[in-house]
């Protein structure tokens, strides 16, 4: 690993290279340092700090931005942060070497903008380009020991009306597992971060946890906002989750937490989250999250020129319950041996994840052993393809014509139907058929444009899938 001298700041940082953060491990329910032992509990803050027109940017490639916030990341009392969205083409080698003399694990998001699992057409979304592009974000992380796991998704899972999407979630997990295996100078831990969907909340949970072990997710995340002002343990309803996640067999823990109904955040949830009650259960935590936005969860708000950060009264309450909060010594009474779970059952509209997964597609198996190949960053093609009989089906019509020859064989189930598919897909078909999408759906993808990128998109996805 190489050597940065950081920039001076408000805030003591490191100055000089420190030896690189133990790798973390998964035994049992829980984290533990690989090299001293320890127990390791997710003391975070959700980081995804926007460029200046406010948009979504990866925050680990620009020096500039980690270096500005690290150390009130630190001083928060910190030792891991979440980020949502990396360009995985670009050189993170800078701050993730700072975060490292900071003593600050990362929880990497796979998805973007462009390349995420679909939930209007999950199966669809299950293509090469989705499973080149995780792939090359592991090849892009795994060299640094301080990356602490992959989220697969993020809330993919949102409503009853989306439990078909958990199937090619749970592919999508395995396919990591497997690239890991195969291609990862470590193991690291691939799973998933939830929304609170009460309706299903557990056949989610116990659908990840279920079925073969190649299969099985190594970690659950729960976005929960359940615990809002001077709340209690009680109150909150955190004393149910710990009972019903009493038997889950992988590490748990809230990749979310932090309800501003009632502001400023006193974050007294912090002592019930690393209390003797709830650490036998959960693994600690993120804080939503670290950079103030328009939805009034920020810690800090960062200056119009982006250069500065200055801490709000939430993030000063936060401080002061860390300051506070003793996290009991010795492995927190953890299960290191409770059983994976069984797989929930069908149940129609509300729970229509499938125990069979889809194989691979298999123009991606050959990544298995040749590799993941160019990173093609946030510039590559969407996933986001669907043919365009199915989309004239529901009355949208794709323009735009292949202009590769790349082709994709997706098969699909559902829970009217199922089938194979095989068709052309190339960059300029999935974006416009990504650009129907959100026609269609306002899905909130990003937009997509100009032919020039998609010309030379099409090029690079040919070097990568031949
Ligand atoms: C699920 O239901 C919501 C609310 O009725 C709707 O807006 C959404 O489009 C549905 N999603 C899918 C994938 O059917
Ligand atoms: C289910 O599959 C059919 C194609 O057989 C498709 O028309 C429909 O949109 C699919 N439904 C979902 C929710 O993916
Ligand atoms: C990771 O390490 C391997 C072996 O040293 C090297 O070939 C590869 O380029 C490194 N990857 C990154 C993204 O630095
Ligand atoms: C946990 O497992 C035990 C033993 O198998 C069982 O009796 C109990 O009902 C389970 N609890 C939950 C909340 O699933
Ligand atoms: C937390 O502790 C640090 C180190 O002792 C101190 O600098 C900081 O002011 C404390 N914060 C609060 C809010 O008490
Ligand atoms: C796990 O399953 C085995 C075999 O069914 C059973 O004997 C054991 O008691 C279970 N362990 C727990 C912690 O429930
Ligand atoms: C589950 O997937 C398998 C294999 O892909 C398929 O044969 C089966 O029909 C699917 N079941 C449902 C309920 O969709």
């Amino acid at each position: 690993m190489k050597f940065y001298s950081v920039a001076l700041s408000a805030l003591a940082v490191a100055s000089v290279a420190l030896a690189d953060l133990n790798p973390i491990v998964v035994k049992g329910n829980a984290f533990f340092d690989s090299v001293t032992g320890d127990r390791f509990y997710i003391k975070g803050v959700d980081y995804q700090p926007p460029d200046a027109n406010g948009e979504t940017t990866d925050p680990l490639m620009d020096y500039d931005v980690c270096s500005r916030d690290v150390p009130y990341i630190k001083a928060l009392g910190m030792n891991t942060i979440r980020v949502y969205h990396v360009d995985n083409a670009a050189d993170h080698s800078a701050c993730m070497q700072l975060l490292q003399d900071n003593g600050l694990y990362v929880l990497l998001d796979v998805a973007t903008a462009d390349v995420a699992i679909s939930r209007d057409y999950p199966m669809y979304s299950y293509n090469y380009v989705l499973l080149q592009h995780n792939f090359a974000t592991i090849d892009a992380f795994s060299n640094y020991s301080n990356v602490l796991g992959f989220v697969a998704a993020n809330e993919v899972v949102n409503a009853v009306n989306t439990t078909d999407t958990a199937t090619v979630l749970k592919a999508v997990i395995r396919d990591m597992k497997k690239y890991i295996a195969m291609q990862s100078p470590r193991t690291i831990p691939v799973g998933y971060c939830a929304a609170d969907v009460a309706e299903n909340r557990y056949q989610l949970a116990h659908y990840l946890d279920c079925g073969d072990a190649s299969e099985r997710a190594e970690f659950f995340g729960l976005n929960d906002y359940s615990w809002c002002g001077a709340s209690s343990y009680t109150v909150s309803g955190y004393n149910q989750k710990v009972a019903n996640f009493n038997n889950y067999s992988i590490p748990l823990f809230f990749s979310e937490y932090g309800c501003n109904i009632v502001e400023p955040r006193e974050f007294t949830e912090v002592q019930a989250i690393y209390s003797s009650q709830m650490i036998p259960v959960f693994s600690g935590g993120l804080v939503y999250e670290y950079i103030q936005e328009a939805n009034n969860y920020g810690l800090v708000q960062v200056s119009s020129d982006l250069k500065n950060v200055t801490p709000l009264v939430d993030y000063y309450n936060l401080q002061y319950q860390f300051n506070h909060t003793q996290i009991p010594s010795g492995d927190g009474g953890y299960h290191a041996n409770n059983n994976a779970s069984d797989c929930p059952a069908y149940v129609q509209g509300l729970w229509e994840a499938n125990n069979t997964l889809p194989p691979m597609p298999s123009q991606a198996s050959q990544y298995l052993t040749a590799g993941a190949g160019t990173p093609l960053g946030t510039d590559g093609p969407s996933n986001q393809w669907v043919p365009s009989s199915v989309l004239s089906s529901v009355g949208v019509t794709a323009t735009g014509s292949p202009s590769s020859s790349a082709t994709s064989t997706a098969s699909f189930t559902n829970s009217t139907s199922s089938g194979s598919a095989s068709s052309t897909a190339s960059a300029a078909a999935s974006r416009s058929a990504a650009v129907a999408n959100v026609l269609r759906y306002g899905s909130g993808l990003n937009s997509f444009v100009v032919p020039a990128v998609v010309v030379s998109v099409s090029f690079a996805l040919g070097l990568v899938a031949f």
